[in-house]
């Protein structure tokens, strides 16, 4: 099958670069929403510490898969999930997994930026609260400061913190959203069409904070920009009804594709 041998491509390109490392492995993947069939044997290795951007036309299954990553699919009624996805070989789908927990490790970015309508501050500091990370206090304003930092926003927030998150601008929103994430300290971050509803400006600003993210963090990023995945991502999958097509270094996928409906896609014949 095209699709298993190009994993197998980027597989033994994993092992040729010692500096690679697989973070999570999708295996035989199919999900349900009652009888629509949304994913179709997935299977997949992303590695830490890259960018890699999921592409393809509406409905293909590409927010779906994300939500598998973290568990996010389980909030939604009627959906059965068959296989495993491992992250650090660890498989979060096995019985007894919590998936609160899995959901700190692995944070979620969304379109619409949606902040909590509280404080700048209470925005970054609710969640190491809750989850006990910090206490109240100068610990809890540092990991503030540093995740504000972090998500390139604490410049333009630092003298307002307590005004409410959502008086920000939509692409500061945005960034106030990844200050959120990072502060729970996550290994991964699922990031789905971060920039659709953002401004190009903001959109640049985004698109370099991922690029210094992922020195620290392992991004899953879905977009519809072509141009946003070039720029951005090491590695490109395309998805089309459910299954992946083709799965490689983003450069591959955009000059080189290996499979024709790949190529119908990025030379925008369909979607
Ligand atoms: N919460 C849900 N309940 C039922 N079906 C859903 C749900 N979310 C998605 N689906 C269905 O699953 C399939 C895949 O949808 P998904 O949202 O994953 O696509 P997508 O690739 O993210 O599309 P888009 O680019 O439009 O965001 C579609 O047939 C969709 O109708
Ligand atoms: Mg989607």
């Amino acid at each position: 099958m095209e699709q298993q041998n190009i994993n197998i491509n980027v597989a033994k390109r994993e092992k040729d670069n010692k500096d690679l490392r697989v973070k999570v492995e999708a295996r035989d993947l199919d999900l349900w929403y009652s009888d629509n069939h949304a994913l179709r044997n997935i299977n997949m290795d992303i590695y830490e510490k890259k960018i890699t951007s999921f592409i393809g036309a509406s409905g293909c299954g590409k927010s779906t898969f994300l939500r598998c990553l973290n568990r996010m699919n389980d909030l939604i009624s009627d959906v059965t999930i068959k296989g495993k996805i491992s992250v650090d070989g660890h498989n979060i789908y096995a019985p007894g997994v919590d998936e609160v927990a899995v959901r700190k490790k692995i944070g979620m970015v969304f379109q619409q930026p949606n902040p909590f309508p509280k404080s700048i501050y209470e925005n970054v500091a609710y969640a190491p609260l809750m989850h006990d990370i910090v206490k109240k206090g100068s610990d809890c304003d540092e990991l503030v400061e540093n995740s504000l930092k972090g998500a390139g926003l604490w410049e333009e927030v630092k003298d307002k913190l307590k005004e409410p998150g959502t008086a920000l601008s939509g692409g500061q929103q945005q960034r106030l959203c990844i200050a959120r994430t990072i502060a729970v300290k996550p290994d991964i971050i699922l990031m789905d069409e971060p920039t659709s509803a953002l401004d190009p400006i903001s959109t640049q600003t985004i698109e370099s904070l991922m690029l210094s993210l992922k020195e620290q963090f392992t991004i899953i990023v879905v977009t519809h920009n072509m141009q946003q995945a070039t720029r951005v991502a090491d590695y490109t999958a395309f998805f089309h009804l459910g299954e992946i097509i083709e799965y490689n270094e983003t450069e591959q996928i955009f000059i080189n594709p290996q499979v024709s409906k790949t190529e119908q896609y990025i030379t925008g014949q369909f979607g």
